[in-house]
């Protein structure tokens, strides 16, 4: 069996645009392109990049909640990108998203009971009354939710607790693998540390790999072994957090962390302000993406896209002109 649980191989997906009368295709937006990527078995993979770089397409391409263009979603050791809706319900359950708003994704007339229920009863888990009632109590247990929440509704709990019953929901299948999108942006800051450390509690009790998505850079560090990091669309760097955060190869990737603040640089002193806007993913720049925004372009950068170097394994970027 191999040490990765997820690989993701030249993953695309193009969302087409329509226009004009006859609502004909007039261009593609490459929300992701050709992205690759491994993830190992109880590591968390964090993914950060501007908004609309193509986090969440990717995150949910691989669950193939949305269909992806082209390219293999290599899970347990089986390439699941062909697999029909009757293979992808078995795998699902391996599979599982907790979304960034806690308050959209539960539904309100159902008790907290019946949410948690319902992934068990799609996937005919725990089916007598007494095993599935202990399943329940059992999850309330481990997200730390009182056991009176089973006949409650999702308004009556908090924006922390409810994101709580949003991660027991996604246990409830008992999945290996979870894409976490964006899991604490909409916490209060004192509520984000505790769903965090949750998590991790969590994928250490239960033995779960996770895709983490954020925008909190600080967040991702703290939970994450490696960080990618995303361009319009292109993965353009990845490694592990420490490395990536305290020596980034790639210019986007050394501008975006300057901007989180340090106790010894007195606030920001050493921040980078990128020129420009980021480009229309649907009419990209030439050569690498970046090279409008970036101070070390050269010709090369403007004319080709820049392959992947991968320096001693562990560590990926793309750039013709990295940081050294
Ligand atoms: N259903 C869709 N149809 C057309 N374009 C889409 C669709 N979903 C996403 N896109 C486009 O794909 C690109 C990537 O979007 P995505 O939501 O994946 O970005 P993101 O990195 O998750 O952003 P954010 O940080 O704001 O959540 C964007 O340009 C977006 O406009
Ligand atoms: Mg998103």
């Amino acid at each position: 069996m191999s040490e990765y649980l997820i690989e993701v191989k030249n993953l695309c997906k193009k969302f087409p645009i329509k226009g004009g009368l006859f609502g004909r295709e007039i261009g593609a937006v490459n929300a992701v392109n050709n992205v690759s990527f491994k993830i190992k078995k109880g590591e968390t993979l964090g993914l950060v990049g501007e908004s609309g770089c193509g986090k969440t397409t990717l995150g949910r391409s691989i669950l193939r909640l949305i269909e992806p263009s082209s390219g293999e979603i290599i899970f347990n050791g089986k390439n699941i990108i062909d697999y029909t809706p009757a293979e992808m319900r078995a795998v699902r359950r391996k599979m599982q998203i907790i979304f960034q708003d806690p308050y959209a994704s539960l539904n309100p007339r159902m008790t907290v009971g019946d949410i948690l229920a319902e992934p068990m009863e799609i996937h005919g888990l725990h089916t007598d009354k007494v095993t599935r009632r202990k399943r329940l109590l059992e999850l309330l247990n481990q997200v730390q939710l009182p056991s009176d929440a089973l006949n409650k509704y999702p308004h009556e709990f908090s924006g922390g607790q409810r994101q709580r019953i949003c991660i027991a929901r996604a246990l409830a299948v008992e999945p290996e693998f979870i894409v976490c999108d964006e899991p604490v942006s909409a916490l209060d800051v004192s509520v984000q540390a505790q769903v965090v450390n949750l998590l991790m509690d969590l994928q250490k009790d239960l033995g779960l790999t996770f895709l983490f998505i954020a925008h909190d850079l600080k967040v991702v560090e703290y939970i994450s072994n490696r960080v990618a990091v995303m361009y319009l669309g292109n993965m353009i760097e990845v490694a592990e957090s420490s490395e990536l955060y305290g020596h980034a190869k790639h210019p986007y990737t050394k501008a975006l962390f300057s901007a989180i603040p340090h106790a010894s640089t007195h606030g920001r002193a050493g921040r980078i302000i990128l020129e420009g806007d980021i480009p229309s993913p649907m009419n990209p720049p030439n050569g690498c993406h970046f090279n409008p925004r970036c101070w070390n372009a050269t010709d090369e950068c403007r004319k080709s896209f820049p392959p992947i170097t991968d320096q001693s394994g562990t560590h990926q970027f793309r750039c013709f002109n990295p940081i050294n």
